[in-house]
């Protein structure tokens, strides 16, 4: 069986998040999405999530392509989690490119999958945000011209 691993926040789940988990999934046979705990977030990333750590697992455990879903506590646990969970491939958006390629040594193959444009957690909060300022009642993400499903 394949292993494959992810890592990420995944706050205010989206398609891009969806469209990168299902092409980590067809990698390989079993995937786990290490996704980071609310105090490495604010500590380590200086960024406060608007779902907790118990949220964002309970949606991300949620979908198809997800078979285990752990917690995030520091930089370096990557290289431990190659071996505590027999990874055979560990793959990241490409926003990360070349920022992982040290896992090699470990013995995993390690790929940067394209991210999908146009869409960000940080992006719905801006637009959001400036529909507030602005009064509106609606938002939507309508206006891109990208398709969600690709
Ligand atoms: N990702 C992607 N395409 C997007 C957004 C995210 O492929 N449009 C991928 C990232 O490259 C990463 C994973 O999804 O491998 C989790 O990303 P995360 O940082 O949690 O999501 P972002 O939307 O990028 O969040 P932020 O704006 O806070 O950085």
């Amino acid at each position: 069986m394949k292993r494959v691993i992810t890592y990420g926040t995944f706050d205010l789940l989206h398609y891009g998040h969806i469209n990168l988990l299902r092409r980590a999934k067809a990698l390989g046979d079993y995937l786990i999405v290490v996704i980071s705990s609310d105090e490495f977030n604010w500590n380590e990333k200086h960024k406060k999530c608007y779902f907790t750590y118990e949220q964002r697992k309970a949606l991300v455990e949620s979908i198809r392509y997800v078979d285990l879903v752990i917690p995030e506590e520091s930089w370096d646990q990557k290289r431990r989690d190659m071996h505590e969970y027999h990874v055979d491939t560990f793959v990241m958006g490409d926003d990360w490119k070349g920022k992982f390629d040290f896992l090699k040594e470990e013995g995993v193959e390690v790929v940067y999958l394209p991210r999908t444009p146009e869409i960000s957690t940080s992006q719905i909060k801006h637009d959001l945000n400036e529909a507030a300022d602005a009064g509106e009642s609606k938002t939507t993400h309508d206006d891109i011209d990208t398709d969600p499903c690709k």
